[in-house]
């Protein structure tokens, strides 16, 4: 072949590498998505929660912890303003209280994202564990609970090297816990490229005080985590892969993947139903209008349930979904007691009644 040949086979080559490449990020991002309103009876906004309400995990009591103020590098927020934790108990009716926070604990670059809570079954404290990004770092604050005085009080923080880029926990100690990281570099200008180049590097992580371990690998995009009401298993939403990743937890901590669920969006942090089982998540319908956040084109929300998930045949339920008139961005949902309570990433909160 000629040189001009050559050159024109590797533009082609190029043109075509770079037309495939966008079409699949189109995919992954479900760029092309439109949502039809499925709207519940009776929502209302939350009073208070303007800044996000990024997760929610809900007690058997009826407590509902909610995380605002999330500072997450590439994502739009409304405010520098310092995350605040939050507990409503949504059958009562009442405003969310804002908890306050004791002990050697840096307030002002609080930015809280993924949440668990852990209660120690000896003398029934309970242990509230927060991903916190202060500075966009990346590390787990570990709180206890002090319910009389709607106080958190700071017990440690926790960095690990293999806790580089941590987007959501679920506590199986008072000081262990298991971690999603959702991205593989730390790099911002290389942490596009997984996305682009459809990388499957991300990872889950086994903390203990004694010993730290990747314990799952192969996720796309690793975002939500959370356990299977006998602690048998966990759930993992890979957020750019449009799945749920089911895992087996092995004696050792170790976890063995049983089976992936498709679930057709992008979805977020993960609540179990613990009388039911069920899994509910709060996703994202368009990725790309979640980046972009145009007020004339906001990004939707849309809650997700899987019943019956270690079946064969899982049933996959859209829930609600709303086009970002009402709440945008939606990134959890859980329900307690006929009632259902929805957060976003950067926007607010919704209770909803399930009819
Ligand atoms: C969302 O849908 C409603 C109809 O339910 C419509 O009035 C509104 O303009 C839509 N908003 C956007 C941003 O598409």
């Amino acid at each position: 072949m000629g040189k001009l040949m050559v050159l024109t086979v590797l533009v082609a080559a190029l043109a075509v590498l770079i037309g495939e490449r966008f079409f699949a990020l189109r995919k992954t991002t479900l760029a092309y998505r439109e949502l039809t309103q499925n709207h519940l009876p009776n929502c209302e906004l939350i009073k208070g929660i303007e800044i996000g309400a990024e997760d929610i995990t809900i007690l058997e009591d009826g407590q509902a912890f909610i995380s605002s103020g999330l500072k997450y590098p590439g994502l739009p927020r409304y405010t520098d303003a310092p995350g605040k934790i939050y507990v409503l108990n949504p059958s009562s009716g009442a405003d969310p209280i804002e908890l306050h926070i004791k002990g050697d604990f840096d307030t002002a670059s609080f930015g809280p994202h993924g949440i668990s809570v852990y209660t120690d079954e000896e003398d029934g404290s309970r242990y509230l564990f927060v991903v916190n990004h202060p500075h966009e770092n990346s590390q787990v604050e570990i709180f206890q609970y002090v319910e009389e005085e709607s106080t958190l009080v700071h017990m440690k923080t926790i960095k690990h090297e293999l806790l580089h880029n941590v987007n959501d926990i679920v506590a199986v100690g008072v000081e262990n816990f298991y971690a999603t990281n959702d991205h593989y570099f730390t790099n911002e200008y290389l942490m596009p490229l997984e996305a682009l180049l459809s990388l499957y590097w991300c990872n889950v992580v086994y903390y203990s005080p004694e010993a730290v371990h990747v314990v799952a690998g192969g996720l796309f995009s690793a975002n939500g985590i959370n356990i299977s009401p006998d602690k048998k298993h966990l759930y993992v939403s890979d957020l750019m892969d449009h799945s749920i990743v089911v895992l087996n937890i092995q004696k050792d901590n170790t976890l063995s993947r049983v089976k992936k669920v498709a679930v057709g969006s992008l979805c977020d942090n993960i609540e179990v139903e613990s009388k039911t089982g069920d899994l509910w998540m709060g996703c994202h319908p368009n990725g790309v209008k979640l980046l972009l956040n145009d007020p004339n084109d906001p990004p939707g929300s849309e809650v997700i349930r899987i019943q019956n998930i270690h079946s064969d045949e899982p049933v996959v339920t859209q829930v609600y979904s709303d086009n970002g008139s009402v709440l945008i961005g939606s990134s959890v949902a859980t329900p307690y007691k006929g009632k259902l309570l929805i957060g976003s990433v950067y926007h607010k909160a919704l209770i909803c009644d399930l009819e």
